[in-house]
Formats: C-alpha cells, sequence, structure tokens
C-alpha cells in the first residue's frame, strides 16, 4: 500500500505556481496522508502503472497547466478532433463576473466543427469502423443487437437526411422522447449531424412536463416510440406524446412532425393510436433515404442540445449547451476519469434523458471510439443479477451507475452478485448523489472484488462534464470523497458572505473561472442563469450544492443546499411538486422537504394543507399522489404525505422549511426557535398527525 506514499515523499518540490493550487499542497507533501492511511484505499501498483495518469505528481503536473495555460492545455487536447477551420486567436474569452456586466463564454470560438462527424465518421476514417460502438441489450433477457461505427455512421444518415428533407434545419429544436434503444443515440447525433438542437425529455416524464418543454423550445419535430418494455410493466410512450402534443396545441404550439419507431417487443403497429398526416413510422420511412448525408460544419458556439432540468422555482430550466467546448470537454473527462483503454466495454446505467446518458453514454464514449452498452430494461429485472448477467455477457470493463442503484443491489443480497464472475471489470464508477462509505466499500469489495478504483465523479447538468473527480491510478481514495478537481477546474469553497476559506472547511461550493464544457445560457432566458448560479456569490458559478475539504485537501459533496432535493439520482424541485400538489382542487397548500432515504438517498415529504372543510382520507392520499404523477412523472411522486392543518410560517408568511425538515426526520428534539412564528401551535398540530 505504500506505492503512493512513496511516490508523495519523494516529491520535493513543487511546480512553479503551485500555489494556486495550495488545497493540494498537504496531499502531495504526504504528511496528512501518512496520518491517515487507514481510511485510504491504494490502487494496485499494477493499475497505477498501466494508468494514464499513474501519480498524484503526474496529476498535479497536468492539473497546474491546466489552471496556468488553459488555452494552451485545452487547444492541446482540441486539436485531436476534427475542425473544418481552426478556431480564432483567442481560445476562450470569459466574464463570470456580474459585476462586469452579462456572463459570456466562450471556448474555440470561431473554429467549425462537428461533434456526430468527431464521433463516428471520425473513427469510421482511422480504422474503426468495424468495431461495435453500441452493444444493446433488451429489456428481457435474450434481445440483444449490436451497431458497428459503419452501421451507426449508416443510420445517422439515413435520420439525418430524412430530418433535412422534412425541413428541420441549423438551429432548429427537436424533441426526443424515447427509451434506451439505439435510436436514442441515433437520433441525438443526427440532430447534431445537421445542425439542429436535440432537447431529450427522459421518457419517465408525463405528458404535461412534455407539454411544457414542446412549449418551451418549439420543435418541428418530436421523436418517440410507441411504447417500452420497463421490467414487468409496459408504458404505452405514444399516448403520452400524443396527450403532450394536444396540451402544447392549446398553447399555440403544433408539431408538424411525431416520428414514431415501433417497438415490436412492446406493442405491435396496430394497437398504436394514430394521427394521419403528424404521425410518420421511423421504419416505414428512413430507411428509404440514403446512408451517406454531408455534415453541416458549425461553429464552436452553436448550440447542440437543451436539456430541462429542476431548479428552485417550479418552471424547469433549459439549459444549453454548446458544440466545440462541449465536445473536448466530455471527451476529456471520460478519457481520464475511466482510464479509458481502446479495449474497454464500457457501460453507464444512466437514460440519455438526463445530462450522464448525453455526455457518458452518446458523446464521451464515442468520441474516445469506445465501445458502449446500451440497456432498455431496468437494472433488478428479472433478478437482482442482471447487471452482473450483462456485465459477464459483454465483458464489461468500465461500469458507471448511481449509489441509489448500489444501495438497493446491496439490499438484495450479495449472493446475487457473486454467483457471477465479474472478473472483466476493471473501474467502477458513481454519480448522481453523495455516495455513503458503507455502499462505497460494498461497491469496491463484493462487485469490484476489490480490485476496481471507483471514479467518484461530481458534476451536473450545468457543468457538462465531470468537475471532480478521482482518476483511477492517480490518487488513494478515500470512500465517500469525489477527491480532486478535474484539470482546469478550480472549485471553492465560500462562506455565508461570498468569502473564499482555505484549507479544511466546509461551505458552499462554487467554481472559479469557466470550463469548456460549462453551459453558456438558460434558454430563453439569460437572466435566470445569471441571477441563480452567478449572482448568489458574485465572481463565481454557484453549483449550489455544500462541500467540505479535509485536512489532506479531498473534496466532500454534502448535498444541495438550495430548495432542489436528489431522489435516486433524480433532481427534483421541491417547488414542483409543491406546485403539482396545490393543482389538485382540494389541496390549499403544500410544502415539500427531502428526509432521508435508505435506497433512494432522499425521498419526497409533503405538507398537505387541504380546502376548509374537506376531511383527510386515504383516497385523497391516492389522488394527490397520483396528481404529481400526472403532472411531472411517476419518479417524482411523494413517499408521504403528511396532513397539516397549518404550515409553519414567520410572520411575513415565509414558510419555515427548516423546522419542517425536522419534522419529517423526526429530529423533534432539534426544532430550534420556534417562537418567531406566526403562529408557533402549528407545529404541535403537526407532530401530532404525524404517523395519520
Ligand atoms: C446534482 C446535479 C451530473 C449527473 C447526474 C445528476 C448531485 C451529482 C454527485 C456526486 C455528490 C452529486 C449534486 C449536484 N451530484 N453527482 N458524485 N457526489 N453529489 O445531474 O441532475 O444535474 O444533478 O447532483 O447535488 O448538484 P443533475
Amino acid at each position: 500500500t505504500s506505492n503512493h506514499l512513496r511516490h508523495v515523499e519523494s516529491m520535493s518540490t513543487l511546480p512553479s505556481g503551485a500555489g494556486k493550487v495550495s488545497h493540494l499542497n498537504a496531499v502531495i507533501l504526504g504528511e496528512a496522508l501518512a496520518s491517515e492511511e487507514n481510511d485510504l484505499v491504494f490502487p494496485s501498483e499494477q493499475f497505477s502503472s498501466q494508468a494514464l495518469v499513474p501519480s498524484p505528481q503526474k496529476y498535479l503536473e497536468m492539473y497546474t497547466r491546466s489552471i496556468q495555460d488553459p488555452a494552451g492545455f485545452w487547444s492541446d487536447i482540441a486539436s485531436q478532433f476534427c475542425w473544418k477551420q481552426k478556431w480564432g486567436e483567442k481560445v476562450h474569452s470569459e466574464n463570470l463576473d456580474v459585476r462586469n456586466g452579462n456572463i459570456k463564454i466562450e471556448w474555440f470560438k470561431g473554429g467549425i466543427t462537428n461533434i456526430c462527424y468527431n464521433c463516428v465518421d471520425r473513427n469510421v476514417e482511422a480504422g474503426l469502423g468495424d468495431k461495435i460502438a453500441l452493444y444493446w441489450e433488451g429489456n428481457e433477457p435474450g434481445f440483444d443487437d449490436t451497431l458497428t461505427y459503419s452501421q451507426l455512421l449508416h443510420g445517422v444518415c439515413q435520420l439525418a437526411n430524412y430530418l433535412k428533407d422534412i425541413g428541420v434545419k441549423k438551429g432548429d429544436a427537436v424533441v426526443i422522447y424515447l427509451p434506451m434503444l439505439m435510436e436514442l443515440p441515433i437520433a441525438m447525433l443526427a440532430c447534431a449531424r445537421i445542425g439542429a438542437v436535440h432537447s431529450v425529455v427522459f421518457a419517465g416524464f408525463s405528458a404535461e412536463s412534455l407539454a411544457q418543454r414542446i412549449v418551451d423550445c418549439k420543435p418541428k419535430v418530436v421523436i418517440t416510440c410507441n411504447a417500452v418494455k420497463r421490467g414487468p410493466k409496459i408504458i404505452n410512450l405514444k399516448d403520452i406524446v400524443d396527450a403532450a402534443l394536444i396540451e402544447s396545441a392549446k398553447n399555440g404550439i403544433s408539431v408538424d412532425v411525431c416520428l414514431t419507431y415501433e417497438n415490436p417487443s412492446a406493442m405491435k403497429r396496430e394497437s398504436t393510436n394514430w394521427q394521419e398526416g403528424r404521425d410518420v413510422w421511423w421504419l416505414d420511412v428512413v430507411p428509404k433515404y440514403p446512408s451517406t448525408c454531408e455534415v453541416e460544419w458549425v461553429d464552436a458556439e452553436d448550440p447542440l442540445f437543451l436539456l430541462y432540468t429542476s431548479g428552485s422555482t417550479g418552471k424547469p430550466k433549459g439549459v444549453l449547451h454548446t458544440t466545440g467546448g462541449y465536445m473536448v470537454y466530455t471527451a476529456t473527462t471520460f478519457k481520464y476519469a475511466f482510464d479509458y483503454k481502446p479495449s474497454d466495454v464500457y457501460w453507464c446505467t444512466a437514460d440519455c434523458g438526463w445530462i450522464t446518458g448525453h455526455s457518458y453514454v452518446t458523446y464521451g464514449p464515442l468520441l474516445n471510439g469506445a465501445t458502449v452498452v446500451v440497456f432498455e430494461g431496468a437494472p433488478n429485472y428479472p433478478d437482482p443479477g442482471r447487471c452482473w448477467d450483462i456485465v459477464d455477457k459483454y465483458k464489461v470493463t468500465v461500469f458507471y451507475t448511481a449509489p441509489t442503484l448500489v444501495r438497493s443491489l446491496m439490499r438484495d443480497g450479495d449472493e446475487h452478485v457473486t454467483c457471477y464472475s465479474r472478473k472483466s471489470l476493471r473501474v467502477l464508477g458513481s454519480v448522481g448523489e453523495p455516495i455513503n462509505p458503507s455502499a462505497w466499500r460494498w461497491f469496491f469489495n463484493v462487485v469490484g472484488d476489490s480490485r476496481c478504483p471507483i471514479s467518484d465523479t461530481w458534476w451536473q447538468t450545468e457543468t457538462g462534464g465531470f468537475m471532480i473527480t478521482p482518476l483511477p491510478g492517480a490518487w488513494p481514495q478515500k470512500p465517500g470523497s469525489a477527491t480532486f478537481p478535474f484539470f482546469g477546474v478550480q472549485p471553492v469553497i465560500v462562506d455565508e458572505k461570498g468569502v473564499e476559506i482555505e484549507g479544511e472547511c466546509s461551505g458552499y461550493l462554487c467554481v472559479k473561472g469557466s470550463w469548456p464544457g460549462a453551459f453558456r445560457t438558460l434558454y430563453g432566458d439569460h437572466e435566470r442563469y445569471e441571477t441563480t448560479y452567478f449572482k448568489p456569490f458574485p465572481g463565481y458559478y454557484f453549483t449550489g450544492d455544500g462541500c467540505s475539504r479535509d485536512k489532506d485537501g479531498y473534496h466532500w459533496l454534502t448535498g444541495r443546499v438550495d430548495d432542489v432535493i436528489n431522489v435516486s439520482g433524480h433532481r427534483i424541485g421541491t417547488a414542483e411538486v409543491e406546485s403539482a400538489l396545490v393543482s389538485h382542487p382540494q389541496c390549499a397548500e403544500a410544502a415539500v422537504v427531502g428526509v432521508e432515504h435508505e435506497v433512494k438517498g432522499q425521498g419526497i415529504y409533503a405538507f398537505v394543507t387541504l380546502v376548509e372543510g374537506v376531511p383527510y382520507s386515504e383516497e385523497l392520499r391516492k389522488s394527490l399522489m397520483l396528481t404529481v404523477r400526472k403532472q411531472i412523472g411517476a419518479f417524482a411522486a411523494p413517499d408521504k404525505i403528511h396532513w397539516a392543518p397549518g404550515l409553519p410560517k414567520t410572520r411575513s408568511g415565509k414558510i419555515m422549511r427548516r423546522i419542517l425538515r425536522k419534522i419529517a426526520s423526526k429530529q423533534l428534539d432539534e426544532l430550534g426557535d420556534t417562537s418567531t412564528l406566526a403562529d408557533p401551535s402549528v407545529v404541535d398540530q403537526l407532530i401530532a398527525l404525524a404517523d395519520c
């Protein structure tokens, strides 16, 4: 185990300018590490010796350069991609301080490229045409398919030609509402190929949520499929889209074409509801188009996609990512955080409906010419061993998932894991929420046979790619810590006043400076972008997360500090759930808080005040749940509805969530000062109703 300590101790002088990375000095100098060896998990010597970044020194050398000379560091990497025309003199420009005018971030401006070309054509040209790009594993064991890079190129070109033919042009939005079929990454790439801006909506969102997104980005086309099987259930996606399109039309937005993929294992054509003139079967039209298609060359700063995410108000935010910086960043983070080798078979269990599926199912891996597993089903269907069955079937080497899945499989028992070989596994990854040390250790010891480093990647929809992450092979790990910043990223921890705190500390996590994968705006609302992210702590990007840094410089994410909760790695705004609840005719008021949940990380706990005279009933509880499912999606349904004759409010009418959180988590001796409440007696009433 002393391999790294030796490395670390032999490091006598820090590179010049390392003052800028002072938070790393402790760990680089090694004193601190030695004292805490028990908490550290070292990569094996064999792993490190073959790793892209084999030591803390190598990391520090690269990191230091990335901070001192971001333009040089990132242009060297960007040059490995295909550009029709090189970017201008200025590699990046940015104003990240609201006090100096509007926030504006640009990377590789003037560079002309295409990310689809770089993901697919470039790899085919490099001789990877016959390499498997996608392995598809269906919901039912035994249903599978593969696409080589050449076949992927053909499929993408046909769809791109079809989209062009029906009038989709550069800059037009296309909404994609598909489950994890290969057609989902194909559709994303086809949009990118022609310069259209995709907006993938997770196929677990309800008709109303889908409509809300359609109304916001006004696509000409919606791409969907008729139905999908997820676990034992069949979900009729086309009906959801139909309802969403009726709803959008009411808001003045009509969609010309609904391109529908037939998913015969879930539903036959004949049973699919159909609107002649608008609805088109993918398989009737797309395969007729030529399998080559010129790409639309775009500026690095042209938009690539929109992805809606939750914030602290009821309205979802359309996070906008552009092309060049995102391309360079997702490719580089993928490569280093998973220590990518061309022989890897990579599986990320996330759905392309979330950012993880954008950056680390589709773009990041394909930009590296990787082989990716796309899984349609539920990870515990037909039994809790499914993941390891898939790992063995495809000889998966890098497995990237969410803590919620780790915890749920851990509960199902080790025997479902240990009866599979898993010896292909090399690197494990975790994302979406902090991974608790006991889940970390189970993942490491049982799943990875104490052999595979875990990359606990901290990042956000907004950041485009990993921000704080281990580089397996470089660092000894601490279970539950996301460790150190990725190249080019300068995390800072600030106090309430926005003052940076050094050394061992905890506070609000912000980022100084920009990185190529950063989002550029919120679609149609640059002001909200500035207000939400850049005004709370002027001079920095504010992440919304709390974080502490230990004496060795390791980062420990502590969860959201705003009104966003994280349920099974899905980000949900408490305000969204509240607004769904109060739309119920019998609900007068609602306040939603997160509570600790054994498997999901956080659960949704809703305090609900009914309209005067309406009695509490089980039926009403169900009806409120259904309202949330219908308005947002099943994943946002509250775990608990707590009847509330009144809510604890200040005299000015502000709900005191701090108190609600304590009641929800039954920490009644920690209620704190309730004397500032307009009516302190509501607290006792709430406590009395806790188990009703
Ligand atoms: C929020 C972002 C980014 C992909 C999935 C979620 C939390 C994410 C970690 C991690 C601790 C994490 C944060 C963040 N989060 N990864 N490794 N450790 N927290 O994307 O929906 O944009 O949510 O997820 O709270 O702010 P997202």
